[in-house]
């Protein structure tokens, strides 16, 4: 049997969205590239990122879109839903304004998304748990509460960065 690098059964398009700042970029970096990076460079417009795995045996495809947690440098919000069957919520673990700030990114997706979107939360920066602002049995009732799934995970350490992408394509699968 032959096959290309790029054959796939399915292709999923996946939201990253949350506050500047939380690591949606390093999240996506380290789920594609197993890289991270530092410095802080904010994301203007819309970058993509692409990685496949399996279930079963078909070969799911994320291709998973990540914009400016900032709104001026976001573009139009609709285009940035339209076909997304999945979303990843971000918030950072250290600062207590970026989980407020999830009912900002929730109304979004009430606004623009498809209403049978799967959610994730994930609560980043696990690694700085001596920083810690957000319970995570909080993060956990409030996420139960919302019906979505929950993870916290550090895209510096690689602590489920892998184990939130595949829990969410698993679920839409
Ligand atoms: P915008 O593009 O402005 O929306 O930001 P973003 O959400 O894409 O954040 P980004 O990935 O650029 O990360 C912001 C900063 O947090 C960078 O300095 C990263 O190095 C840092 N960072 C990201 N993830 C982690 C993590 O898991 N642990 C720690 N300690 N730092 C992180």
């Amino acid at each position: 049997v032959s096959s290309t690098i790029d054959d796939y059964d399915y292709l999923y398009k996946v939201a990253l969205i949350g506050d500047s700042g939380v690591g949606k970029t390093n999240l996506l970096s380290r789920y594609s590239k197993n890289e991270f990076i530092l410095d802080y460079k904010c994301t203007i417009g819309v970058e993509f990122a692409a990685r496949s795995i399996h279930v079963d045996d078909k070969v799911v495809k994320a291709q998973v879109w990540d914009t400016a947690g900032q709104e001026r440098y976001r573009p139009i919000t609709s285009a940035y839903y339209r076909g997304a069957v999945g979303a990843i919520v971000v918030y950072d673990i250290t600062r207590y304004a970026t989980y407020q700030n999830i009912e900002h990114w929730l109304k979004e997706l009430r606004d623009y998304a498809d209403p049978s979107i799967v959610v994730m939360l994930v609560g980043n920066k696990a690694d700085l748990g001596h920083l810690r602002a957000i319970t995570t049995d909080d993060a956990k009732a409030f996420a139960e509460r919302e019906n979505f799934f929950f993870m916290e995970a550090s895209a510096r350490d690689a602590l489920n960065v892998e184990n939130a992408f595949t829990q969410l394509l698993t679920q839409i699968y």
